[in-house]
């Protein structure tokens, strides 16, 4: 079973392609984050979880899940991440989340994908080019992470250094905590009120107040609201209407 969580659709695209080439089925967590759903999933086959990497390492939230999600059946477990290229301590954070859950770490692959992350003025977008040539050589690593997986042979990325475990560490929830507030995004008069951006965040931060959406507190800045606006009607800071906003599905077409 491949179990993924994905914002913008990079992490959701390859974790399909990897169900498709190994014969097993794919199945988005979404609706359990939001619901702290952590009921028994049951599977023959081994278990493949797939995130994206945030400031470094898998998304807290997410980590956090699943520690507490009860995973029946196969006891083996690799995890794949995917990210702008850097995922930090990310293999280490899955290995950690597959020792916690007694489950055999059958390790981790990072596939580097475009970044999606506009809001950071340190991470830009790439071009439309250059977006959709990292898009087709992150296409190309699948098959051979998803051959290693149907053979039931461990995939291994690189090594993380012990240097980056004592700065990422506590790094990434002063950063998260500094650096990614709700409060400078906010609802065009575009907005239609469909309520797509509520449905779509993973911590329920967004509620709509007449028909308008209200963040509150903080969250894991993971875009899947500003991306998936239909009418493109949230703004966070400078990404106004108009500055790109990156989800997969305006690239698969033309790949
Ligand atoms: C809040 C945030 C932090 C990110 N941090 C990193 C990072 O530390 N290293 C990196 O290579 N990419 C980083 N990225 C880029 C994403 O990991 C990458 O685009 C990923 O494929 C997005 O997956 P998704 O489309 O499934 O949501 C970050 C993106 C966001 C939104």
């Amino acid at each position: 079973m491949v179990l993924y969580f994905s914002a913008t659709g990079n992490t959701e695209y390859v974790a399909g392609k990897i169900a498709k080439m190994t014969g097993d089925e794919a199945l988005d967590l979404l609706k359990r984050i939001k619901e702290k759903d952590y009921s028994p999933i049951y599977s023959e086959k081994p278990f493949v979880i797939c995130s994206p990497i945030y400031v470094c390492e898998m998304p807290r939230f997410f980590a956090a899940f699943l520690r507490k999600l009860v995973l029946k059946g196969n006891r083996k477990v690799y995890f794949i991440t995917t990210s702008g290229g850097y995922a930090g301590v990310g293999g280490n954070v899955a290995k950690r989340i597959a020792k916690k859950k007694h489950m055999i770490f059958m390790g981790h692959k990072d596939i580097k994908m475009p970044p999606n992350y506009p809001v950071s003025k340190r991470y830009k977008l790439l071009s439309p080019k250059e977006t959709l040539e990292r898009l087709r050589a992150g296409a190309k690593e699948i098959p051979a992470v998803a051959a290693h997986i149907k053979r039931g042979e461990h995939i291994r990325d690189r090594y993380v250094l012990l240097l980056e475990k004592v700065i990422i560490r506590p790094f990434n929830p002063l950063w998260v905590r500094v650096k990614q507030p709700t409060k400078l995004f906010s609802a065009t008069d575009d907005c239609i009120g469909c309520g797509k951006c509520v449905a779509r965040c993973p911590l329920n931060r967004i509620t709509m107040v007449d028909k308008r959406p209200k963040w509150e507190g903080n969250c894991a800045h993971c875009m899947s609201c500003i991306a998936n606006c239909p009418v493109e009607a949230i703004e966070y800071a400078h990404v106004k209407k108009g500055v790109e906003k990156y989800r997969i599905g305006k690239y698969l077409k033309k790949k």
